[in-house]
């Protein structure tokens, strides 16, 4: 990089997609500034091969209570914002978190006139009816509209969720729904920082990416139960039975509906992107079972 390191601003800092691109930051030059809300667990080593902080944040931003907590100050200096924050297993309401927390980071931006705003989102968010996809797609369309230079990163299913397939073929039987011919090409979290951060100097932009494979989802359990030696078993679950795992959850709760639907939806539609990265899935479980 230049002489004079841009610093960037990394919200969802903790999270897989967060650690990785902190490294990547980091390792780019960048000045790191990054937004927690326990510096403790921050520093610690991320799930999935996701890395500690402690080496690679340069300023720390502790707010427990997310944007909420912050003013322009957290902008001071800031280039570029870079925004992995959204609701995974957290317990809270994605309008809370994926839109308004964005919202408020991305308000504070063109509030003090940073360069642009990286905002890594999911792909087929427009077409989604859970309350997770509905608050990303609000919020990428509030981006899209901002003075800053919007950056909106759509990337297919993450290795770090497709340990869940590799832990069912432990147990002997994995589960998809019809044939489980849905396509998706999964990445791996530093290939997508990667992508991420050589975006950042490219002006305003919208990418659907995948990793370097394309892969049905039976591809998948095949791949989980080759890792382990295994005959693989799959037992298909009918299409219709989605509607009813959706119908019955919305009973419990918004939450568990939002959900259940974000994921049903996500196993319903094929969610490939431009092919990036060299690591493959077969190389992720590989280290699974070691
Ligand atoms: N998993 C996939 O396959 C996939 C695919 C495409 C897109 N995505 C999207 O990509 C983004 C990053 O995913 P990821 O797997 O890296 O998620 P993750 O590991 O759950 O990280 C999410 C980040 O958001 C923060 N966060 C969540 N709730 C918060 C709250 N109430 N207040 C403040 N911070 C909060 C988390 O902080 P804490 O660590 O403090 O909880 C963490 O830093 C998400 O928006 C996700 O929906 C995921």
């Amino acid at each position: 990089m230049n002489d004079s390191p841009e610093r960037a601003l990394l919200v969802g800092a903790t999270g897989y997609v967060g650690r990785h691109l902190a490294e990547r930051l980091h390792g780019d030059g960048y000045v790191v500034r990054a937004v927690v809300r326990d510096r403790g667990r921050a520093a610690a080593p991320g799930a999935h091969g996701a890395p500690g902080l402690g080496a690679l944040v340069d300023e720390w931003v502790v707010a427990p209570k997310g944007a909420a907590d912050l003013g322009a100050d957290v902008m001071a200096g800031v280039d570029r914002v870079v925004s992995a924050l959204g609701v995974t297993r957290q317990k809270a309401d994605p309008w809370d978190v994926d839109f308004r927390q964005n919202l408020r980071y991305l308000e504070l931006a063109e509030q003090v006139g940073v360069d642009s705003f990286l905002y890594v989102g999911v792909m087929n968010a427009a077409s989604g009816t859970s309350g997770v996809s509905r608050a990303k797609h609000a919020f990428m369309e509030a981006l899209a509209r901002s003075h800053v230079a919007p950056q909106i990163v759509n990337p297919s299913g993450y290795f770090s969720d497709l340990t869940e397939i590799y832990d069912l073929a432990r147990r002997g039987m994995a589960f998809g729904l019809g044939d489980g011919d849905v396509r998706l090409s999964p990445i791996h979290g530093a290939d997508l920082a990667e992508f991420c951060v050589s975006r950042l100097a490219d002006g305003p932009g919208s990418w659907d990416v995948g990793g370097p494979e394309v892969l049905t989802y039976r591809d998948v359990v095949r791949i989980a139960f080759d890792a382990l030696g295994k005959t693989p078993r799959y037992v298909s679950v009918p299409r219709r039975a989605a509607s009813a795992a959706v119908w019955a959850s919305d009973r419990v709760s918004p939450r568990a509906g939002s959900l259940t639907r974000f994921f049903l939806e996500g196993m319903q539609t094929d969610s490939v992107g431009e092919p990036h990265g060299t690591h493959t899935l077969r190389d992720y479980y590989a280290t699974l079972s070691r």
